[in-house]
């Protein structure tokens, strides 16, 4: 494991001390009262039971067969949760809720130009229905992956349902990456089916995202036999399809009304893959199984996001990562719940867009991003003190750590501070939320996630694998397995292993990637990645993924990327001799981030320096760098090869 990180000096802000018990705020005592998760018994429950005590998340579901042993962990870390059981997760997410239920809204849209649409679960089921039947007419077939490259569109959750009635795995690529990206994601993949729309809105233009398509297909080395098209902006553009393209719409209509029997699924089977950074620049496949996944997602949106089927609840994450896939699509719809699914974006057209959407559905549970309430606390808390938002029962927050001055904005002006705010900590590769505190049951400390949940054993550990004291930097590891972990990478069990496993005296560790300390209480606090993944703006991505970019670029001779305190991204560049680090060099770096990963990746900042801080054996401080750009204090730099390099980039970085 790097060592980098590890220092203590990683802060999570300003004012992030760690808190002492004083400062913790008991759960309201109203929302105690009604809580799906009040009695701290369950605790007790799972550590006495161990993996059976995960029976209580599988129960939430239905099963096709019944699974008779709870984990099968003979390989470990080929761990196998409820092995003999099989269902269907587009079964479980609507066609059970069809009897009580089916015209209750399951998802309320909202569009970029105000565009509204519902669908009831019987709405969802017709045209999950009918695309399944049309994918199979084209094809489709059991465990064939299907890439879906698509905006926050309602076609987007019903094709992901679609996909799994019929056993086809999705590889949903979020919307916003390019061409490149996404064609690296279909080989990597093995994907030979698409689905994706001719363009979508950003702010006021039509966007053309057929073209960013068949670029992609341009450039992978596999075949795409058939890509389904959504007509998302009417008039407003218009693609040409070619032989093996077909319209979404023509494909729904042409199968409307027909009934596809979801196919059983074995627990183990996979569900989904899931791009994400990690420790090298290639993106790895993250796969999750069908029925851990779906157990723990289900669980946990219940017992800490407490939500019920009469809720009208938002994620505002994009589907395009995982929380959308958790926490935004499978968990709501397999309670049987309203979800809010908003295309736009939260300033347009006016700051107040998130907390009129609230207003107007009257939301209860609301789940969203540090990065987003530091937007909003920067906007102002007029806006959403102008609205009447006493719907809110619950505020969650996820993605990085949120300082408990954002915390304690978050719950006054949004939660009219009455009402928990829990900060949950999860992965990609955890598929679920793992840390964080039980509404009704455990007292919140702002700027600390909380607690493992039952079930899951979090230990903060140091290079030995021995606990740390309380207060000391240390690495997070999962000391047992869990039912949402991933099953695998696609790239291979090796890579896996390696990845993210240590074998210790006392079995097998998972290890997150994180840095983290711990209370007296066992109240975590995350300190940040200490490997090559930086966390910005609510997506991930591997430090030398974006600098082997940037260096593609004419003239730029080296990079280092690092995230500052805002979530932004700053480079770092040297330049070859002669080359002039003016306004177009910038643009010509910004595109080439924007070409190959995507728009989200252009860089806030660009700093041009003669040379980058280096060890003496070579190494980028890109540490150091962080320290720099989050404008902190940072150690003796005596032992770099060139410390005179380090004052120099200070002030350049102060005047930018
Ligand atoms: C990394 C995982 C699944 C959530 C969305 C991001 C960081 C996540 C927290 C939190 C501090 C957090 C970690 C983690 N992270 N939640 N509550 N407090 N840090 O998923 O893209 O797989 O990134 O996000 O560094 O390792 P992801």
């Amino acid at each position: 494991m790097d060592d980098a990180g590890m220092d203590g000096r990683h802060s999570i802000g300003d004012d992030s001390a760690v808190v002492s018990g004083d400062d913790a705020i008991d759960p309201p005592e109203s929302f105690r009262d009604r809580a799906v998760a009040s009695d701290a018994g369950v605790y007790e429950t799972f550590e006495r039971e161990g993996p059976e005590a995960w029976r209580r998340a599988a129960d939430l579901l239905d099963w096709e067969r019944p699974y008779e042993t709870v984990l099968d962990d003979d390989d470990p870390p080929f761990y196998e949760w409820f092995p003999e059981g099989r269902l269907n997760a587009a079964a479980n997410c609507v066609d059970r809720h069809l009897d009580h239920r089916r015209n209750q809204l399951a998802i309320r849209w909202f569009g970029k130009r105000g565009e509204r649409r519902s669908y009831t679960y019987l709405d969802l089921h017709r045209e999950m229905n009918a695309l399944a039947a049309g994918l199979r007419d084209l094809g489709v077939g059991e465990d064939d992956v299907v890439t879906l490259y698509l905006p926050m569109i309602p076609e987007l959750p019903i094709a992901m349902l679609a996909c799994a009635r019929i056993g086809a795995p999705h590889n949903v690529v979020f919307a916003g990456l390019s061409a490149e990206a996404l064609a690296t994601r279909i080989d990597a993949a093995d994907s030979e089916y698409l689905i994706t729309c001719d363009g979508y809105y950003r702010r006021e233009d039509a966007f053309n995202q057929k073209s960013k398509a068949d670029n992609a297909r341009l450039r992978i080395d596999g075949d795409l036999r058939q890509t389904v098209v959504v007509d998302r902006l009417g008039d407003a553009l218009d693609v040409s399809l070619g032989d093996d393209e077909h319209a979404y719409e023509s494909v729904v209509d042409a199968h409307d009304g027909e009934t596809v029997e979801p196919v059983a699924r074995d627990a183990t089977d996979l569900l989904f893959v899931m791009y994400t950074s990690g420790t090298t620049g290639q993106p790895k496949g993250v796969e999750h199984a069908t029925g851990g996944y779906l157990s723990q997602v289900a669980w946990t949106t219940r017992n800490v996001l407490d939500v019920r089927p009469d809720d009208t609840y938002w994620c505002a994450a994009d589907i395009g990562w995982i929380t959308g896939h958790s926490y935004g699509v499978y968990g709501p719809l397999a309670l049987g719940t309203t979800t809010v699914l908003y295309e736009g974006s939260p300033d347009y057209p006016d700051r107040d867009r998130v907390w009129d959407l609230i207003e107007r559905n009257a939301v209860s549970v609301f789940y969203t991003s540090p990065t987003a309430i530091r937007s909003f606390m920067k906007w102002g808390s007029e806006y959403p003190d102008a609205h009447d938002l006493s719907s809110i029962r619950l505020l969650g927050t996820v993605g990085e750590s949120i300082t408990p001055k954002a915390w304690r904005w978050y719950r006054e002006h949004v939660g009219g501070d009455d009402v928990p705010v829990v900060d949950t900590w999860w992965q990609t590769e955890t598929g679920a939320i793992a840390l964080a505190t039980l509404p009704g049951i455990s007292p919140m400390k702002p700027g600390t996630v909380g607690p493992p949940l039952p079930g899951i054993d979090a230990r903060v550990v140091d290079e030995d694998g021995d606990p740390v004291d309380p207060g000391e930097p240390g690495y997070l590891t999962i000391a047992a397995p869990w039912p949402g972990m991933l099953r695998g990478l696609r790239e291979g069990d090796e890579r896996y292993r390696r990845e993210y496993w240590l074998e210790g005296d006392d079995g097998w560790r998972y290890r997150t990637g994180d840095g983290a300390t711990v209370d007296e209480d066992g109240y975590i606090t995350i300190l940040g990645r200490v490997d090559d993944v930086i966390n910005v703006r609510a997506h991930r991505f591997n430090t030398a993924e974006l600098e082997s970019a940037i260096v593609e670029t004419d003239g730029v001779t080296e990079a280092a990327v690092v995230g500052d305190n805002d979530g932004q991204i700053v480079a770092y560049v040297t330049t070859r001799s002669g080359v002039d680090t003016d306004d177009p060099l910038r643009e010509a770096i910004s595109e080439r981030l924007a070409r190959s990963v995507g728009d989200v990746a252009r860089p806030d900042r660009i700093v041009f320096t003669p040379e980058l801080p280096k060890t003496r054996s070579g190494k980028i401080m890109r540490r150091l760098l962080e320290d720099i750009a989050r404008g902190e204090e940072f150690g003796d730099v005596s032992a770099l090869r060139n410390p005179e390099v380090v004052g120099e980039i200070e002030s350049t970085v102060r005047e930018t």
